[in-house]
């Protein structure tokens, strides 16, 4: 059956959490994954949520758009959008830290060393109830699969897209991408270097496939 009617929230980029007014830890996502994922899903004729960290090229395109910096605004934007969403696709690279009391004043220089106290952020996937269609990617620079396996079923996503972001030509801030997708039922698909684009065409006939008979 097509996707077509369905609400899709897709998240993109990367958290920025706070140290004081003027500065915050990130990462080095460009919210490019994810907004290939948005684009392939409008053009398939999906209502389409983008929660994100990063100005896409064409805001206007979407059904909605929420702009988030924290993982607290992530949070809170992807779960209330989720109360009416048929599926879920986090491509954001949420935080796993934040910093436990970020200043309320500019930081001033002063002595040698500067000692930031970070706690975890809670992993929000876990809290999306399970009617949502789940799906996630796992960033890691090392052991690939493994740790994917264990992402998709901590997780209880339907399938997770193992990305391997140290290679030069996939992963962040580039146009291509190279991901194999682990299934929840075991099966496995290994895709070759495409561009971005072509990834979230895949992505998404994975989804197709998968709730066809919703
Ligand atoms: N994710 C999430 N909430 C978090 C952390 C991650 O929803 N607090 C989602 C990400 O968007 C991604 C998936 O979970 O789809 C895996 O994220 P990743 O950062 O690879 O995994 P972590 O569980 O954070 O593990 P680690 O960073 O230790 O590898």
């Amino acid at each position: 059956m097509s996707l077509a009617g369905k609400h899709i929230i897709v998240s993109a980029g990367g958290n920025r959490e706070p140290i004081d007014p003027v500065r915050y830890i990130g990462n080095r996502s460009s919210g490019k994954m994810g907004f290939a994922l948005a684009d392939a899903a409008k053009d398939r004729g999906m209502k389409v949520t983008l929660v994100t960290t990063i100005t896409p090229p064409d805001p206007a395109k979407y059904d909605e758009i929420k702009f988030v910096e924290t993982v607290a605004e992530m949070r809170e934007a992807v779960l209330s959008s989720c109360e009416l969403a048929d599926i879920l696709i986090m491509a954001a690279a949420v935080a796993d830290y934040t910093v436990a009391n970020p200043a309320p004043n500019k930081i001033k220089k002063k002595g040698d060393k500067l000692i930031l106290e970070l706690v975890q952020t809670k992993d929000f996937l876990l809290e999306v109830p399970d009617t949502v269609f789940k799906a996630g990617f796992a960033a890691e620079t090392e052991d690939l699969l493994n740790n994917a396996h264990k992402k998709l079923v901590e997780k209880r996503l339907a399938f997770i897209c193992a990305n391997d972001v140290s290679a030069p030509d996939a992963g962040f801030a580039v146009d291509t991408n190279r991901i194999t997708i682990l299934f929840k039922d075991g099966r496995k698909n290994e895709l070759p270097l495409m561009s971005k684009r072509e990834v979230a065409e895949k992505i998404l006939d994975c989804v197709e496939e998968m709730t066809a008979d919703d």
